[in-house]
């Protein structure tokens, strides 16, 4: 519990997000961590979304807003949505959302702006290692500053032949200056790209977004 939160604690004052640990099959990130509950990690994050508002920015990421116009509308999901900026931001644009976070705090904050903006989500308050995934069933999956290797596969699934996923995440530099978080927590450059060479590459992109070194990629199921 300390060990993470000291983790939560660090990269919140670098605005960077919370970081993500290599994961062992079906454990999460804080189990990995901390050898306790996944529980807990439900209470971790309800914490951090209770004191913290829009960390991770109101606006979807560059990467999203940048490679929209190649994704046509239909069914989405976004897991790990926080506090929902990609999953509302698909839904104005007409796409029928799926979002899930294991925050039920960051969840409500998500349907709370939703009926804002008067668009609708279905959303899921889950861990993501224990998700009931719908197989062929999405158009698209974007997953941002959440990068869990173990969970691929069921992404994979979960998308329909011809469906897109998008990748937004934040890549381990070695670079002292924009580093926020340990090795393990962050994306080795091309990882993303190896892991998805069963699918089309359509696009891929190491930059610096907002000072920090970020991967992009979109993909689509063959
Ligand atoms: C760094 S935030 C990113 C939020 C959002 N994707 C964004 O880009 O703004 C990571 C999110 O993952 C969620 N999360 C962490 N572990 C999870 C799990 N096992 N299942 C579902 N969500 C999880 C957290 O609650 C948090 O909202």
């Amino acid at each position: 519990m300390i060990a993470l939160l000291q983790i939560l604690a660090a990269t919140c004052l670098a605005d960077s997000p919370p970081a993500k640990p290599k994961i062992q099959a079906d454990h999460t990130a804080y189990e990995a961590i901390t050898g306790e509950s996944a529980d807990e990690e439900k209470t971790v994050w309800d914490d951090f979304y209770k004191e913290r508002h829009h960390i991770f920015g109101k606006e979807p990421v560059s990467f999203l807003k940048d490679n929209i116009e190649m994704i046509p509308r239909g069914k989405a999901f976004v897991p790990a949505m926080g506090e929902g900026r990609n999953a509302l931001y698909l839904a104005k644009r007409g796409f029928e959302v799926d979002g899930n976070d294991i925050s039920e705090v960051a969840v409500d904050k998500t349907l709370a702006e939703a009926k804002t903006a008067h668009v609708t989500l279905q959303t899921t308050v889950a861990d993501l290692n224990k998700y009931n995934y719908p197989e062929n069933h999405y158009d698209l999956i974007v997953v941002s500053l959440f990068y869990q290797k173990s969970l691929l596969p069921r992404f994979k699934k979960a998308l329909k032949k011809g469906g897109f996923i998008l990748f937004y995440n934040r890549v381990d530099t070695h670079d002292k200056e924009t580093k926020t978080s340990p090795d393990d927590f962050l994306v080795k450059p091309a990882e993303l790209k190896e892991s998805m060479k069963d699918f089309q590459i359509k696009t891929y992109r190491e930059y610096v977004d907002q000072g920090f070194h970020v991967v992009g990629l979109l993909a689509r199921k063959p």
